[in-house]
Formats: structure tokens, sequence, C-alpha cells
């Protein structure tokens, strides 16, 4: 049994999510498989499931509470670390391929549960990332219920409501710093800035208007004042704290031939995107700045059972 789950793209609101405001994300066309088979104890690629690059796995399989052990395998395109989801496409491709074996595979459930072991693995989160990668397609997180609704996930005193969001057809370009940050620490560092700083607490919400209009200006095609928002969110986050150097220099390095190019993710290293209606040129430019550089597109379906 078989499961594949998408990698993700945060548009607008990574970070302010995790406080109730709104963000836009689209499923991208990197995704991770995860194979399971029925096997005489837990292995993950022929290793222990126990390996600190398995955590991922390893509590998806504990949330799944599978019977029998079984031989794990994962294979992902979506670069780890990156701001790309990978730790979410894996956890829900795992939970997939587990569900799978054992019957029917709900994305809501797996939604849940994904986001569940993303709060266990890596402490304070949002659920964007797993629910992005459990429905696939543009996911548009809100405080309130509204049309189109996908599902609700609540946590203490929170709530995230996951809607459908459709965005006009668009590649984005990515460019990827290879310096690796681990989300956890920097979503510590906002909450802290957060409850320390009134200024803070203000950009939280700007980034959340940002994210709304941004929504707005993609689906009237109004590719200028998207970019425009773009940048204006980089700033925001960057006075967050979750800027880098090399971020910045990519940023700058995509914005002549781009709309807008803001950091993408948890920040602190990963990836840059940016909107560009010429990639080729946009990815050259972010290579000669030193960074790796693809074009993405959404991709529609989430996680999916492999024939
Ligand atoms: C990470 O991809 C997005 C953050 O907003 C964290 C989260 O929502 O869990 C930084």
């Amino acid at each position: 049994m078989a499961a594949s789950a998408p990698g993700k793209l945060i548009l607008f609101g990574e970070h302010a999510v995790v406080f109730g405001e709104p963000a836009l994300c689209t499923a991208i066309n990197l995704r991770a498989e995860v194979f399971v088979r029925p096997y005489k104890e837990w292995r993950a690629d022929g290793g222990a499931l126990d390996e600190p690059r398995y955590r991922d796995v390893k509590g998806a399989v504990e949330k799944a509470k599978a019977r029998a052990p079984m031989w794990v395998e994962v294979r992902a395109m979506v670069p780890s670390g990156a701001g790309l989801g990978s730790s979410a496409a894996v956890t829900v491709a795992t939970l997939g391929a587990l569900h799978g074996i054992a019957g029917g595979l709900d994305p809501p459930t797996i939604a849940r549960e994904a986001f569940e072991v993303e709060h266990e693995v890596q402490g304070r989160a949002s659920p964007i990332d797993t629910s992005t990668a459990a429905a696939g397609g543009a996911l548009l997180v809100l405080r309130e219920p509204r049309e189109d609704l996908l599902w609700t996930i609540e946590r203490d005193t929170r709530r995230w409501c996951l809607h459908r969001a459709r965005l006009p057809d668009l590649e984005f370009v990515i460019g990827n710093t290879g310096i690796s940050a681990a989300t956890g620490p920097l979503v510590a560092k906002v909450k802290d800035r957060v409850e320390r700083d009134p200024r803070a607490a203000d950009m939280v919400r700007e980034i959340g208007r940002i994210t709304l209009e941004g929504l707005a200006a993609l689906q009237r095609r109004d590719l200028v004042q998207a970019g425009r928002l773009m940048d204006r969110d980089h700033a925001l986050l960057t006075e967050l704290g979750v800027g880098h150097e090399m971020l910045d220099r990519l940023v700058a390095a995509a914005r002549p031939s781009s709309y807008g190019a803001k950091l993408t993710g948890a920040g602190g290293g990963g990836s840059i995107v940016a909107l560009t209606d010429r990639p080729d040129e946009t990815v050259g430019a972010i290579r000669a700045a030193g960074g790796k550089a693809f074009v993405v597109r959404p991709d529609s379906a989430g996680v999916t059972k492999q024939p």
C-alpha cells in the first residue's frame, strides 16, 4: 500500500496564522510518497523508526495506532527544511498509507491527526501545512466559517476554519536558500515578540489583512497589487524576526523580473516565492545570487492512495 501527499506554498499569512489570522496556501506539484508493507518489526527505509529524521513518520505511526508492524519507505520530492511543507507531506502520506491499508482514506480525519502529530513534533503550530497536504489545491484559513468550508480544527482556545480557495492558474518561482531552519523555534520566537511588544501584535494583524487583500488581488488577476502585498508581507515577517540575509538577497534578485517576492513558510532560511510572468529570468537571477531556483505549480490532488 502506498499514499502520496503534496508539499505546500504559503502565499500570504505564515506565522500570523498561528495566532488565528487568515492565511492563503496552495498545494504544489512536489509530493511525498510513503509505501507500507507488513513486516516482522517497524522499519523506516530499512533503519530504525527512532532516528530523528523519521520523527514525522513515527508520530504518524503512533497516531494511526497500526496493529501490525510495517516496513515503511519514504520518498520525498519536497526538499526538507525549505519551507515547502515536507514534514506535513510526509506525515499526511504516512497516515494515508496506514489508513489505506486498513480500508478507507478520509482527508478530514487525516488532516486532524496530522495536525496533532505536527503539534507533538514541532510544538505550537497551525493546521495550514497539514490540511493543505490532506486537501490539495488552494486553502484559505479563517477564524470564522464561511462558504466553501472544508473542515474546522481546534486546539486550546484557537480555532482554524479551512476553506477551499479558488486561484487563477499561476506558476511560482521558488528560491531555496539551502539553509535549513526548524519551524518550532521560529514560531516560538514570534510568540515571544508578540507577547512582549504590542507593535509585533499589530504586524501580525496587518499580515492577516494583507492575506485577504492578496487573495482578492490574485482572484482579479491584479498581479501588480498582489506583488506589492507580497513585498510588504516579507518586510513584516523580517521585522518579526524570521528573516535571513540570504532570504533578502534572493528576494532582491527576484524582484526586478517579478511582481513581488517574499519568504515562504517559517523563514530563518528556507525559501522565497516570487510571483512572476518571466519565470526563466527570475530563476536565472536567483541562481546567480546563490540560491536554488525552480518553478512550481498548484496541485489539486491532496492525500491520494497509490494504485
Ligand atoms: C510553516 O509552514 C507555517 C507557520 O505559520 C507555522 C504554522 O502555521 O504551523 C510558520
